[in-house]
């Protein structure tokens, strides 16, 4: 087979792999699997540079950033639709229709489908390959994404994806759909934009919007962004079926992400139970959805009825209740981040949203509440989107008392009282101090969280305690914790006891991606966690590898690398990390790679005493061991190495009298590290 061969036959596969894994959420190998072939495709066209098509799903990081985007008049105006609010409106609707269809009875059958709050796309294919993709823009000129759109894992870069399928598009097809942010990545992409010093989005349809919007279609690349298709707009050279139910059908044929939610309905009876349907399921949806659109399936007839302004009158969009209520913004309290963010956050009136008390929402950042001129006392209107913390869109200014008081930016930092730092060019106001008592709570609860150390258990109270109580001054102090210190505290029985050890022991054996993403360095969550891992095995490698080597590694920017090393330099985060290895937490991809990595000390014994500035003698124990180590009980002409503390004995004076070298703490660190 020659190259050229190959790298189509690659990109085939490819192609379809991605669309298993993306719209059909059912993946046929394994991602190692993907990896080397993906890997055999960018090898291949590193080779035959010539070679490299923008379709190709190498593209899919992103292309040369551009200054502008180009204008594209859509091939069709691209429509909106009128709104109902209830069965009754969609009723009227079926009445007025009714007047201009030859027999006013006749029976009408409807498609449903959810009415996603995102983004407008329209998409053109040419002989199957996906060639250009623009905004909606006014409804007849849009904006020309196609380098952005590319870079969406479920946008099928040529139709139809299955290799196998026997389908032939219209030469010439062009499709209407909607990208959105997928809900469950918004609250944490806010996070790690926050932290970047960037202005969070105020909800998940903006940052669809934003991130679709960029010049630099690298950035797009780096967001989760997906669509759904649900239209077609302008063929030629072919046909598509006449019913809507049949349109969607083929769309999904095609390999194109349709809603699985949508739904086929043979009179108005189903559409109305489809609305209840939906309202009842719209907060367990992975995307905002304001609606459901309700479709006449037969789409010549519906065509036939023509438009009222812009509007078609053969469809028709039925508005859920907006989720938004007004209550009033009782105070403004602010909270200390993991990396020392202070933000600030909403304590409201409880109201009741779609069925849910809200007490809290967030307000993003001090910037924020002074463009929207919030203040404590306002009455605020406060829309809530999934499980998604609810947020503030505005003050009613026209209800002022007068009374109302405007939001003072933090000077110091609630917990500590250090002052705090705004970092020129950043939104986000920092507590900067490193012992500040309210980011280890947070650190020690990220620590410990579903997404990270996994430790059954482990609320955030008990986080707080066993800090106020000195039992842990950092995360891997977890690991040291003992019965009787946690049995002395309040309302610790044996029982509570047990399951707190018993989750702590567990979560030792947490994968090493755990482990890292856990330690809570700056843009490190799982995903890079990962990659970090696949490509340099362990955590220690990654402590070691340069800015270069980490910069090299797909998915890892500069800004994440400088973090990796700003993180791995800190002399306290090293010895954090020596003492979870010491506790036996996995470093490694594999264990072998781990025990290998840290044997430093095999074939010396040593010998503790004294009081030890940061660490207990256990713990210092557990390190010796952990890198080969062996610790005895007296000193003997056999000892290596005393280790020796404060208020260090007999032990002490018999070690110097036989000659036995001395180490401290930080001494022992250094052998360890080097
Ligand atoms: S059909 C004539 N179907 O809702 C066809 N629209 O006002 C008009 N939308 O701007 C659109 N999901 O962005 C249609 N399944 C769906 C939709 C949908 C979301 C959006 C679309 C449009 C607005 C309608």
């Amino acid at each position: 087979m020659t190259a050229d061969e190959r790298i189509a036959q690659l990109r085939d596969e490819i192609n379809f792999h991605l669309y298993r894994y993306h719209v059909l959420d059912a993946p046929v190998i394994s991602d190692a699997e993907y990896d080397a072939l993906y890997r055999e495709l960018l090898d291949l066209e590193a080779a035959y540079p010539d070679l490299v098509v923008p379709d190709s799903p190498t593209q899919r990081a992103g292309a040369e950033p551009l200054d502008a985007f180009e204008k594209v008049t859509h091939p069709a105006p691209i429509l909106s639709l009128a709104n109902a609010f209830n069965v009754d409106d969609l009723r009227a609707w079926r009445t007025r229709i009714g007047r201009l269809l030859p027999d006013p009875e006749m029976r009408l059958d409807y498609t449903v489908e959810p009415k996603l709050d995102g983004l407008s796309i329209v998409l053109t294919y040419r002989d199957g390959r996906f060639t250009q993709g623009a905004t909606r823009g006014n409804g007849e000129v849009g904006e020309d994404v196609t380098q952005n759109l590319r870079t969406i894992r479920s946008l099928p870069q040529r139709i139809p994806v299955d290799p196998d399928s026997q389908l032939i598009p219209p030469p010439y097809l062009v499709v209407r759909g909607e990208v959105f942010f997928p809900l469950d990545k918004f609250e944490a992409f806010n996070q790690s934009r926050m932290e970047a010093g960037a202005a969070a989005y105020m909800n998940p349809r903006n940052a669809a919007s934003g991130s679709l919007r960029q010049l630099d279609s690298a950035i797009t690349a780096a967001r989760p962004l997906t669509l759904y298709i649900y239209d077609f707009i302008a063929w030629e050279g072919g046909s598509v079926p006449d019913k809507q139910w049949e349109r969607l059908e083929l769309l999904k044929a095609y390999g194109f992400p349709v809603s699985p939610e949508s739904q086929y309905c043979p009179d108005l009876d189903c559409v109305a139970q489809a609305y209840d349907a939906f309202i009842e399921k719209r907060n367990q949806l992975n995307y905002e959805i304001d609606g459901m659109v309700v479709k006449i399936n037969d789409k010549p007839l519906a065509d036939g009825l023509g438009f009222v302004g812009k509007d078609p009158r053969g469809a028709i969009a039925m508005k859920f209740p907006a989720q938004e209520k007004t209550t009033k913004l009782l105070d403004v309290q602010v909270s200390v981040g993991r990396t020392g963010i202070l933000a600030p956050a909403a304590v409201l009136e409880p109201v009741e949203i779609g069925g849910v008390i809200v007490r809290n929402a967030t307000l993003h950042n001090y910037d924020e509440i002074a463009r929207k001129d919030i203040r404590i006392g306002d009455t605020v209107i406060v829309k809530r989107a999934g499980d998604v913390i609810p947020y503030i869109i505005g003050p009613v200014v026209d209800v002022r008392d007068g009374s109302e008081q405007v939001v003072e930016r933090p000077s110091h930092c609630p917990a500590c009282g250090e002052p705090a730092v705004q970092i020129e060019g950043e939104v986000a106001i920092y507590c900067d101090n490193p012992a500040c008592p309210e980011q280890l709570v947070r650190r020690v609860e990220y620590f410990v969280s579903r997404g990270a150390m996994d430790i059954d258990n482990f609320g955030s109270q008990t986080g707080s305690l066993l800090i106020e109580q000195g039992l842990i001054r950092d995360v891997a102090d977890i690991y040291t914790l003992n019965r009787d210190d946690l049995l002395a505290l309040e309302g610790f029985k044996d029982k509570k006891v047990d399951n707190l050890l018993a989750g702590i022991e567990a979560s030792k054996q947490q994968s090493a991606e755990r482990v890292l993403t856990a330690l809570g360095i700056r843009f490190v969550g799982n995903v890079v966690a990962g990659l970090l891992l696949d490509a340099l095995g362990s955590i220690d490698a990654i402590a070691a590898a340069s800015q270069e080597e980490l910069e090299v590694i797909e998915g890892i920017g500069p800004g994440t690398a400088v973090n990796v090393i700003t993180w791995f330099a800190n002399e306290k985060n090293r010895r954090v990390l020596e003492k979870l290895r010491a506790a036996g937490l996995q470093f490694a991809i594999e264990k072998a790679e781990m025990d290998a990595a840290s044997q430093t000390l095999e074939g010396l014994t040593f010998v503790i005493t004294g009081t030890l500035p940061t660490m207990s003698r256990d713990e210092a124990k557990a390190l010796i061991e952990a890198h080969g180590g062996k610790v005895t009980g007296s000193v003997s002409k056999n000892t290596d190495y005393l280790l020796a503390g404060e208020k260090a004995g007999s032990k002490l004076a018999k070690a110097e009298a036989l000659g036995i070298s001395i180490l401290d703490e930080a001494a022992l660190m250094n052998l360890v590290l080097n």
